[in-house]
């Protein structure tokens, strides 16, 4: 596909046409990776983060919100929880912050979880920028996916969206990004999707750069407004919610068409602007599902952005909700399995040996 091409599919609002955009995506997605979805249970373990991005609830400068550390027993326990109910990978997720005491940290929960699961459960780490050392300590200690949204492709929108200063650099993040390809993580990346400022051109460049650089997973969802960020002073700027949701999906089915192959988060930003946002998300050509398992308690603290679903639920509640979910969108759950493409999958064999 040609980036006009990708401009004028992006630009529909034609009803008849999205609509077969969305069952051509479909198609695509269930002749390629199958009419089902992968599951990632999201554990939101630390709202700590040094920096201080315009758009997010969670940037250092905003003292409403109170800071928390999961324990290492709750981080376990919720390792426990995805594992008993047979989600074959989970998400370890992160503000961004590097200090040896957190890398040690990580590394030890790493192979805790590896040991408790006899290697069964793969597991994603998304905890920001960190130095390619790093990164390697974490894979060899089993982490093999790791999550780094480059959140626009366009240089200048970023600088637009970020502070100026060597914190937050455009060039650092994508060469985070190479760090991890080389070290030999699957990667995934992803956009905000109808930011202040940004036109269907930056869109359909982040779409040209997944394919150009063979991006195996890519995460975007929705840009939500969060009351206590500086964005948030650029409110009037934005399409209204339906408009913005439905932009993200078209941006959904683009890419599949664009990358049959590749897995495609429903990401929970797509609910906080319509309460079917992920089902219709999946209905766009997505096979990734992320069950939030964060335990209850901590879950007010990781507000990214305003009406973020399930504050209030507890793992259990998100997983009840799941089968039923995922079922409105008409596919199946692929329980049990990492869901790489590219990389073989030892869950099946630990667990005929437990
Ligand atoms: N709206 C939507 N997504 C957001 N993120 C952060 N703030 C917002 C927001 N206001 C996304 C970023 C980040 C991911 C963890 O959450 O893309 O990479
Ligand atoms: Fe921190 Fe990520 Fe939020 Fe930026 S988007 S402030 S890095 S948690
Ligand atoms: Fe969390 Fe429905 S997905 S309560």
């Amino acid at each position: 596909m040609t980036r006009s091409e990708l401009i004028s599919i992006l630009s529909t609002t034609d009803r008849v046409q999205m609509k077969e955009l969305f069952g051509q995506a479909e198609a695509v997605r269930d002749a390629n990776v199958g009419r089902q979805v992968f599951l990632r249970g999201l554990i939101e373990f630390s709202n700590r983060c040094r920096k201080n991005c315009y758009y997010c609830g969670i940037r250092r400068g905003n003292r409403q919100v109170a800071r928390y550390d999961l324990t290492d027993e709750a981080i376990l326990e919720a390792a426990d929880f995805a594992w008993h109910n047979r989600y074959g990978s989970i998400v370890l997720q992160s503000g961004e912050r590097q200090s040896p005491r957190f890398t040690q940290r990580i590394a030890r929960l790493l192979e805790q979880i590896k040991q408790r699961t006899h290697g069964g459960l793969g597991i994603t780490l998304s905890c920001g920028e960190q130095p390619a050392e790093v990164y390697r300590e974490w894979f060899e200690a089993g982490a093999h996916r790791y999550l780094l949204r480059i959140e626009t492709t366009s240089p200048a929108l970023y600088a637009r969206l970020h502070p100026d200063d060597p914190l937050h650099d455009f060039d650092r993040r994508i060469a985070a990004l190479e760090d991890l390809r080389r070290i030999g993580y699957l990667t995934g990346t992803g956009v905000m999707i109808g930011l202040p400022f940004q036109r269907v051109e930056d869109l359909a460049d982040d779409l040209l750069f997944f394919h150009r650089t063979q991006t195996p997973m890519v995460g975007m969802g929705p840009y939500v407004e969060h009351r206590d960020t500086p964005l948030y002073g650029h409110r009037e700027l934005l399409l209204p919610p339906r408009q913005r949701l439905s932009l993200a999906l078209r941006m959904v089915a683009a890419l599949r068409l664009l990358m049959p192959q590749i897995n495609i988060a429903a990401t929970t930003a797509m609910q906080a602007l319509h309460p079917m946002g992920r089902e219709q998300a999946i209905r766009a050509g997505a096979n990734v599902f992320m069950p939030n398992i964060t335990p209850q308690r901590v879950r007010p603290g990781y507000k990214l952005y305003d009406n973020k679903p399930c504050i209030d639920e507890n793992a259990s509640q998100c997983n009840d909700c799941l089968d039923f979910r995922v079922r409105l969108s008409g596919v199946g759950i692929a329980y049990d399995q990492w869901g790489d493409r590219t990389s073989a999958s030892p869950e099946s064999v630990a667990r005929q040996e437990l």
